[in-house]
């Protein structure tokens, strides 16, 4: 059974509702794939009938873009691409909106294509996400006319239901990407808001940086890359919740595929990308397309997140 396609929001594109997440490709901190690894990752991903993928310059820097265009190679046609501005390659963050084409044709450069298919400003600070006061958005609706890109939009930062608005409300965005999931819910306060403007939703961080596959508990300890920021009481607070979320599942669903269906419950979502470092990851991801999760489950997992708003990420 292959991946059932959504559209992105009321653009033209159309993507897998699992996509992959390619932060992880060769990225040392992240204990990542090497490059051989990531590319068997994108074959086993096509295989599946996985479209859409997820990277940004920022990611190893320049690398999970480069790896992706190698991997690609006679095959461009086949994905829906999703790349980032604002965290660079080789230089500190840049948002200037007279550098977005320059950074765009870095981008394609390492993609080894002429086109990306969804360009996001890269966790840039709320002020920028606001297109009545930033140029950002007319100079991205610029590329979007000259065929640079075919849709365009913000990767969230406080990841909250006030970017999403503010996002929706002014920039003419055709796409969000937020983090969301079973143990961080606030932001679907605005996912009606997002939809009713045909604005499509990419749900990265699905497994809670990997808390929600189940395999970590209150004593694990990350010495490297993007989880080594947690203090110890920051990890023991996501262990008991993952705990409370294992129990809400049915006998026989793992946590990996009921975060995963919780998300794919969210009829607002265009695609979830989990993060993926081996092909046997991808492939467990995945699976959770093969099923679905209760109304009750759902009803109990909705009531999970309630007054959580500020798990820090
Ligand atoms: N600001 C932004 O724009 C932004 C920020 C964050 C993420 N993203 C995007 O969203 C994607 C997803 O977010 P994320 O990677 O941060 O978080 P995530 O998807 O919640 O977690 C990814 C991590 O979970 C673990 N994992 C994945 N599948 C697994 C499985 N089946 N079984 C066990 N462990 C599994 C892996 O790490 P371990 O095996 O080491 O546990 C993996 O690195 C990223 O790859 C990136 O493309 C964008």
């Amino acid at each position: 059974m292959t991946v059932a396609k959504r559209p992105l929001g009321n653009s033209t594109i159309e993507v897998s509702e699992i996509g992959l997440g390619a932060w992880q490709f060769t990225d040392e901190g992240w204990g990542g794939p090497d490059e051989n690894e990531s590319a068997r990752i994108v074959d086993e991903a096509l295989a599946l009938g996985v479209t859409f993928i997820d990277t940004a310059p920022g990611y190893a820097g320049g690398k999970s873009e480069a790896a992706l265009g190698r991997a690609l190679e006679g095959r461009r046609d086949q994905v829906v691409l999703c790349t980032k501005f604002g965290y660079w390659a080789d230089e500190p963050a840049n948002y200037s909106a007279g550098r977005i084409e320059e950074s765009l044709t870095k981008s394609l450069a390492r993609l080894r294509t002429d086109y990306v298919d969804v360009l996001l400003v890269h966790s840039p600070p709320f002020e920028l996400m606001d297109g009545t006061t930033q140029p950002h958005y007319r100079e991205l609706q610029r590329l979007k006319d000259a065929g640079m890109i075919r849709a365009y939009g913000v990767s969230g930062q406080a990841d909250t239901s006030e970017e999403i608005r503010r996002i929706v409300e002014t920039t003419g965005s055709q796409a969000i990407e937020i983090r969301f999931n079973a143990l961080y819910q606030e932001p679907a306060q605005a996912f009606e808001a997002a939809a009713a403007a045909g604005v499509g939703l990419i749900v990265k961080v699905p497994l809670e940086s990997g808390w929600l596959s189940g395999k970590y508990t209150a004593d694990s300890r990350f010495e490297e890359g993007p989880r080594s920021r947690w203090t110890p009481e920051q990890i023991a607070e996501r262990a008991a919740l993952v705990d409370e979320f294992a129990a809400l599942l049915p006998a026989g669903v793992s946590t990996t595929h009921g975060a995963l269906r919780h998300i794919l419950a969210q009829p607002q979502v265009s695609t979830v990308i989990p993060g993926t470092k081996s092909v046997q990851q991808l492939r467990e991801n995945v699976a959770a397309h093969e099923g679905t999760l209760l109304p009750d489950t759902l009803a109990a997992i909705r009531k999970l997140g309630e007054g959580r708003p500020s798990l820090t990420w």
